[in-house]
């Protein structure tokens, strides 16, 4: 298992162009299963569970060109994907594909829709709480389909097709609002899901569905109402930039001190994160671009904060504001709202030196003057980069471990923090 080796305590200046987002991309994919004709999606990133859905999707029927060339598993780099899943001739998606990527469950929806089964393992992912499937499972069981749960697999089927529903969430879920979304643009009458979920990525969702053929109102909203249409078609898309790559980076900018330009992105993406940020005592500038991140000051002050469905302070950046606030002056509390078991880079954050107590769903955060580097474990994909935030900032070497987390959701992270002047290698295990 390959592992990160950093030499921290510098500040890093330079410019990070920011990656199409993978919890933006993913869906986008999965969409190319509504339709037989091609789906062109690109600003692609280049990270392991893109390679992953590539091989799920091919597995139920569906080609893959990746920039050219045809694809089906395996390192799957360019940037340009082009899908046709002209016939679907599986609808199983299996365990061992799941397992590694939550969002492979999300090919339920569309394979209802389109063939009227499926056969999806319960999925995996980030172990950062339970992650039950019940709004998906209860939200297309009242669009007509029946569900049963047989050796760790959601056996559904449609026999008569689905059919609209009002479906209300509770909690607001990404991804049952894609999941059920993707579904109802194929289901016969009218679909309207309440308290959707409103993140960036579900608009970029429904901007696709809308370009294949799509009848959805209220995108930005908490309310989507979709009319089914008999058919949709392929088309190009461009997937919107990462968000959580934009707000780690900038956080990689507070925590040593340095100024990084931020290309590629948007500000307006991660405004709750910039709030953060300024608060503590960074500098943000807006450009043509993307933006500018910098902390000149030699402090940090602790900033409370609470992780909370969009516009709020996203959870996938918890972690990551967590290891900023472990050098920050004075204290921080953050609540973790969304997710039960999200702490899990807390004892690995002491073990730099962090001074970090947790009571139920939050955790304090006494600020200490210096982060000392150690070895530490990764544990999941928003955890590991808090990490490796931390170790840029630590003294000495800190070596993170278990890094195909990271993998599967940074693009180049080395290589992309190597440029602007960070000591960082990555070590290849066996
Ligand atoms: C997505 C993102 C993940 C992010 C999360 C919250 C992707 C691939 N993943 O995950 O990075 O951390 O949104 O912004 O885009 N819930 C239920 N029943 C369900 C489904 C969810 O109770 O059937 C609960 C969850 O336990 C959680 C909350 O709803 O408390 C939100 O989860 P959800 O938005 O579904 O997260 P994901 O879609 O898995």
């Amino acid at each position: 298992m390959d592992s990160i080796r950093i030499r921290g305590g510098k500040p890093l200046n330079g410019k990070i162009e920011i990656s199409g987002a993978k919890n933006a991309a993913l869906p986008l994919m999965v969409a190319s299963l509504l339709t037989e004709e091609t789906l062109t999606l690109s600003n692609l990133p280049h990270v392991a569970d893109i390679s992953t859905l590539i091989s799920l999707l091919c597995q139920h029927g569906a080609a893959a060109v990746m920039d050219g060339q045809m694809t089906g598993s395996g390192s799957c780099s360019g940037r340009s994907l082009s899908i046709t899943a002209a016939e679907i001739t599986n609808t199983e998606a299996p365990y061992d594909i799941v397992r590694k990527m939550r969002a492979g469950a999300l090919v339920m929806g569309p394979l209802l829709a389109r063939v009227g089964r499926a056969r999806v393992s319960l999925p995996g992912g980030c172990a950062i709480g339970t992650r039950p499937m019940n709004l998906h499972i209860s939200g297309l069981e009242q669009m007509g389909a029946k569900i049963d749960i047989v050796g760790g697999y959601m056996e559904a089927i449609a026999p008569n097709g689905l059919k609209g529903a009002e479906i209300r969430f509770e909690p607001a879920s990404v991804g049952a609002t894609e999941n059920l979304l993707m579904a109802a643009c194929l289901a016969e009458g009218t679909t309207v899901l309440e308290n959707a979920a409103r993140e960036p990525e579900i608009t970029d969702l429904v901007q696709l569905l809308r370009q294949m053929g799509a009848d959805i109102e209220g995108d930005g909203t908490d309310r989507l109402v979709i009319n089914g249409v008999r058919k949709l078609h392929g088309t190009q898309y461009r997937v919107m930039p990462d968000r959580i790559e934009t707000g780690t980076y900038a956080i990689a900018a507070a925590i040593t001190g340095g100024t990084i330009e931020l290309t590629n992105t948007s500000a307006d993406l991660i405004k709750s994160v910039i709030e953060v940020l300024i608060e503590a005592g960074a500098e943000v500038v807006e450009t043509e671009t993307g933006l500018i991140v910098s902390r000149t000051g030699p402090t940090l002050n602790g900033v409370d904060l609470m992780t909370l469905p969009y516009p709020g302070y996203p959870t996938d950046m918890q972690a990551q504001m967590m290891a900023l606030m472990t050098i920050a002056n004075g204290a921080a509390m953050i609540t973790e709202t969304i997710f039960e078991n999200r702490f899990m880079h807390v004892p690995e954050l002491a073990r730099l030196g962090a001074n970090i107590t947790v009571h139920g769903h939050s955790a304090l955060v006494r600020g200490v003057d210096q982060l000392v580097g150690a070895p530490v474990m990764a544990t999941d994909l928003r955890a590991s980069v808090s990490l490796v935030l931390a170790g840029l900032a630590a003294t000495g070497e800190t070596v993170i471990n278990r890094v195909y987390h990271l993998d599967r959701g940074y693009e180049r992270l080395e290589e992309k923090l190597a440029a602007c002047g960070a000591d960082i290698e990555r070590i290849t295990g066996s």
